[in-house]
C-alpha cells in the first residue's frame, strides 16, 4: 500500500480519534492508514464507482484492518450525518469538491471537520468556502511526486468571509511558510504575474489586472520579496 506525502499530510490533519469519512476513496489508502495508525477509531472508504471500490475492498482486506467500512454514493450521501465527524474530500478539482458540499446542506454545521485536498479550481473551492459560511481553519502545503498541492481544514461558521486577492490565491498558507508552502506561494506568483502581464494592455481587463496586481504586492509582502520576480 503507497501512501505518499499528500495523504501523509491529509492524515496529520485529522485529529486523533476522529471518524472519517473518506469521500472518493479509491484505493482506501488512506482509512486504512488512519485506522492503522490510530488516528481515526472508524472509518468510512467512500466512493461514487464500482471499480475504486473493488480496489478499496482489496486494500482492506489485504491490509486485515478492521472498523473500516465501505460504501457505495456520491458524494456525502454514503454517510449519514450522525455517521462521522470528519469528512475527507482529497484528490478532485475544486469545483467537484465545492459540488459534494453544496449539495449536502447538513455539513453546514460546527460540529464537523472538513479536510479538503483540490488537484486544480484551487481559487474556486476558497472562493465558494468564503461565500458560504466555512472557515479555513488550517491550509499547508505538500511536496509529492514533483508537484505542490494544498490541503485544508475548513470548519462551518456561518459567516461569510471576504475572499481579497491574496487569500483567493494563497489562502492560509502564509501561516506557516515552510518550504512547501514558499514553493507552493513562488509556482503561484509565477502564474498571476504571467497572467497579468498577457493582459496588461487590454482595456477590457482593467478589472482583473487590477486584482492580479493586487495579489502580487499581497505575496510579495507576504514572502518578502523586494525585487517583484
Ligand atoms: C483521483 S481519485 C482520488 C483518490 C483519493 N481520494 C486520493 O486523494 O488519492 C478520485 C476518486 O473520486 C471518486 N469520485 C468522483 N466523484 C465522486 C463523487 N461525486 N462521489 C464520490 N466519489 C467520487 C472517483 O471515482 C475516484 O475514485
Amino acid at each position: 500500500m503507497s501512501v505518499d506525502n499528500r495523504l501523509k499530510k491529509i492524515a496529520g490533519m485529522i485529529r486523533v480519534g476522529s471518524t472519517v469519512a473518506d469521500i472518493g476513496t479509491d484505493h482506501a489508502y488512506l482509512p486504512v492508514f488512519l485506522v492503522r495508525n490510530k488516528i481515526a477509531v472508524r472509518a468510512f472508504a467512500c466512493d461514487v464507482s464500482d471499480g475504486p471500490l473493488d480496489n478499496a475492498r482489496a486494500t482492506v482486506e489485504n491490509a486485515g484492518v478492521d472498523n473500516i467500512i465501505i460504501r457505495k454514493g456520491d458524494g456525502l450521501a454514503a454517510v449519514a450525518p450522525s455517521e462521522a465527524d470528519t469528512f475527507v474530500i482529497a484528490g478532485m478539482g475544486g469545483d467537484l469538491i465545492a459540488r459534494i458540499l453544496e449539495a449536502a446542506l447538513w455539513v453546514k454545521d460546527a460540529r464537523y471537520e472538513l479536510i479538503l485536498q483540490p488537484m486544480t479550481a484551487v481559487e474556486d473551492l476558497r472562493e465558494y468556502l468564503c461565500n458560504n459560511g466555512f472557515q479555513i481553519v488550517m491550509e499547508r502545503a505538500v511536496k509529492a511526486q514533483g508537484r505542490v498541492y494544498t490541503v485544508m481544514k475548513a470548519v462551518y461558521t456561518g459567516e461569510k468571509l471576504l475572499c481579497d486577492p491574496l487569500f483567493y490565491f494563497v489562502g492560509k498558507l502564509g501561516e506557516n511558510l515552510e518550504s512547501d508552502e514558499l514553493e507552493y506561494i513562488t509556482r503561484k506568483r509565477r502564474i498571476i504575474a504571467k497572467l497579468a502581464d498577457d493582459i496588461k494592455s487590454i482595456e477590457s481587463k482593467k478589472e482583473k489586472y487590477a486584482v492580479l496586481c493586487e495579489a502580487l504586492l499581497g505575496i510579495d509582502r507576504l514572502i518578502g520579496n523586494k525585487d517583484g520576480n
